[in-house]
């Protein structure tokens, strides 16, 4: 039905013939001569219709925006003064001798210009035609352009794709499962994957050797911007293979792939002990983009009368660390309020700090509201710890260690913004050194990444000190997200067995859940490993977007709905009873409630 995209015609086009076909972008009636803005793919063209050939011009008389219509006519070079420098097509247009209306369109619920502001909620309820943005479909195109770059760059080194099965066994990363009843076994239930994990590891014990997979994983988690209930993954395993072997593979796989779609060089991967991750910038995927760090000044202050400090300074799991912010002097009382509200939505109780006016003045120079708890020497001490000059501030945090790095670690990203202090575009790192476990609130251990990790040690070490062993696992981080993560799993009976019940899990409980999976090791299991990237995340990166949504095609809401198919939806009875499955009460009310839910702006 054409001869090419409307976004493909240039200057190389003059005085053929073309057909286009797309959407009536925008109409202008200038003088008796009509303007359509034609709209495909691959971009717009501006098409030309003159009141001399009447039958297409009562045509282009009739379109509205968003018709969808088909154009032959003559490239022409616009007249001099008419050229658009921001348009591909500027220098060209079609001049229109026939026109034909595909199709008709209602008005659309919101303009397709990028410059106007539309809620997100009308946006994903409409998504079908959101996509037709340009800078949403180029987005779309982008991400295919990656996927089939890595594709590419993984099977040309011997990795072969194998799908997975959706419908499954739990597989434990941390998050609830999305559950599927079973109508053929009464009371059971199908858990959709959150990774691939375990069958890519099965895969390993059947002599695949490399796998990959553009894989979906499910994970009904608390959703952020950059969490989504079911993402995708470009998953990866191999066997006989360490940990170098991986992460130098698929740091060539990233940097091949940043140098060939965005014509980005980036460094090589510098890697972080996970311990020195968190005492530096307070996270496990710290952007190194911010020149900021912490400074621990817990010894300084762990005499001192100021229970604040003294207390998390004297406690074995607690923390007094310092973030010194050059020329940090210039923030006024309400930004340090607005900053002390900040970290307090990571659970700190307050945000002391101290600006150093002149140094040379010893703590006359200081001027902060806890200098007279310290003491002067104590403010002194801790201000030359922080490296503070004239013109800084210094803010600290005191509390268990976790609270001080959540909080500390975000201030020092949000300040890092707020005062433009980014040095670099890139800063990919690899994280490794991560501790084998952590611990619950209520005292047990759970594992950082997940059970199936190998720890760096012998099974007869972590079973006498879980809490010290550290993993054989590593994460990628692009500018503070973290992308992939993966790690040298076990291949041993006996230290998986160790790691189950070191996490409580017992041989019964183990048997039940993942005796496939003990079983599989028993049978010639060659040691392998593997990583997963996070697909829409580095896409969100690449482009620039602000949230992951803004990358998927047709993403949930903040609260995982649908609102374009309004999922998720109530069912009738019967299927219900098929399922074997009554709903509570209660279970009723908050269906019936989510079903018009669903048409309220969310997200
Ligand atoms: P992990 O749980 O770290 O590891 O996931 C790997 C990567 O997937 C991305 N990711 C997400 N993206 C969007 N929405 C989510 N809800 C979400 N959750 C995770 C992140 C993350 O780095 N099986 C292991 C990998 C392995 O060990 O090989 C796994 O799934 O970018
Ligand atoms: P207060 O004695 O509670 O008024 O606190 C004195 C100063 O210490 C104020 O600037 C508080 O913001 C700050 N502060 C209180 N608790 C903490 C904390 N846990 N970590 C860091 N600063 C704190």
């Amino acid at each position: 039905m054409r001869s090419h995209y409307c976004g493909g015609i240039n200057e190389s086009h003059i005085d053929q013939d073309v057909t286009l076909c797309g959407w009536v972008h925008r109409r202008r009636d200038h003088g008796g001569v009509i303007f359509l803005d034609l709209r495909d793919r691959d971009g717009i063209a501006q098409v030309v219709f003159n009141p001399e050939a009447a039958e297409s011009f009562a045509i282009a008389e009739k379109v509205r925006s968003e018709f969808v219509i088909q154009v032959s006519g003559r490239v022409r070079r616009r007249p001099a003064g008419t050229e658009n420098n921001t348009m591909v097509t500027g220098q060209v247009e079609v001049v229109c001798h026939e026109v034909s209306i595909l199709n008709a369109a209602a008005t659309p619920p919101f303009p397709l210009d990028e410059h106007v502001d539309v809620g997100e909620d009308v946006r994903l309820r409409y998504r079908f035609i959101d996509l037709r943005r340009p800078e949403m479909l180029k987005r779309l195109r982008f991400r295919s352009r990656v996927t089939s770059y890595m594709r590419n760059f993984l099977d040309s080194n011997g990795f072969m794709d194998v799908e997975t099965p959706i419908l499954t066994r739990a597989t434990p990363e941390g998050a609830r499962d999305y559950l599927v009843p079973s109508r053929t076994h009464e009371g059971s239930f199908f858990a959709l994957p959150q990774s691939p994990q375990l069958f890519k590891q099965l895969l390993m014990v059947s002599g695949a050797d490399r796998y990959y997979q553009i894989a979906k994983c499910f994970r009904d988690e608390d959703l952020r911007a950059d969490r989504q209930p079911e993402f995708t993954q470009i998953d990866i395993e191999a066997s006989f293979i360490d940990e170098e072997g991986l992460m130098g593979l698929t740091e060539t796989m990233m940097r091949d792939l940043f140098r060939e779609v965005m014509q980005v060089d980036l460094p090589e991967f510098p890697r972080m002990p996970y311990a020195e991750a968190m005492r530096r910038f307070g996270s496990d995927k710290p952007d190194l983009r911010i020149p900021l760090e912490l400074v621990d000044v817990g010894e300084l202050v762990a005499n001192v009368d100021f229970k604040v400090f003294a207390g998390p300074a004297r406690d074995p799991k607690g923390r007094v660390a310092a973030l010194r912010v050059p020329k940090g002097g210039e923030l006024t009382r309400k930004q340090i309020d607005d900053y002390t509200k900040y970290v307090g939505i990571y659970g700190a109780k307050g945000l002391a700090y101290i600006k150093v006016n002149e140094l040379s003045k010893g703590a006359e120079g200081l001027q902060s509201p806890i200098v007279k708890f310290l003491g002067d020497e104590v403010a002194l001490a801790v201000v030359e710890r922080a490296g503070a000059e004239d013109g800084d501030i210094v803010f600290f945090g005191a509390d268990r260690a976790t609270v001080v790095n959540e909080a500390l670690g975000a201030l020092r990203v949000r300040i890092g913004h707020d005062m433009n202090l980014l040095t670099r575009e890139w800063a990919p790192l690899w994280v490794v050194d991560f501790p084998m476990f952590e611990e619950t609130p209520d005292g047990g251990l759970t594992p950082i990444h997940h059970p199936f990790t190998a720890p760096a040690c012998t099974a007869d070490e972590l079973a006498a000190a879980p809490a010290a062993a550290l993993s054989r696992a590593y994460d990628m981080v692009l500018n503070g997200t973290e992308l992939g993560g993966g790690s040298i799993r076990i291949h041993d009976a006996t230290m998986q067995s160790t790691v189950f019940r070191t996490l409580g899990i017992d041989d019964e409980e183990a048997q039940a859940k993942f005796g496939f999976l003990l079983d599989a090791l028993k049978y010639g299991c060659p040691p392998h490993g593997g990583l997963a990237f996070g697909l829409d995340r580095l896409i969100m990166l690449m482009t620039g977007a602000s949230s992951i949504r803004d990358v998927i095609a047709f993403p949930k809401t903040q609260s995982a709905t649908c609102l374009m198919t309004q999922a998720p939806g109530v069912v009738e009875d019967k299927q219900l009873k098929e399922l074997h499955i009554r709903l509570r009460r209660s279970a009723l009310t908050s269906a019936g409630d989510a079903a018009t839910d669903g048409a309220k702006p969310q997200g």
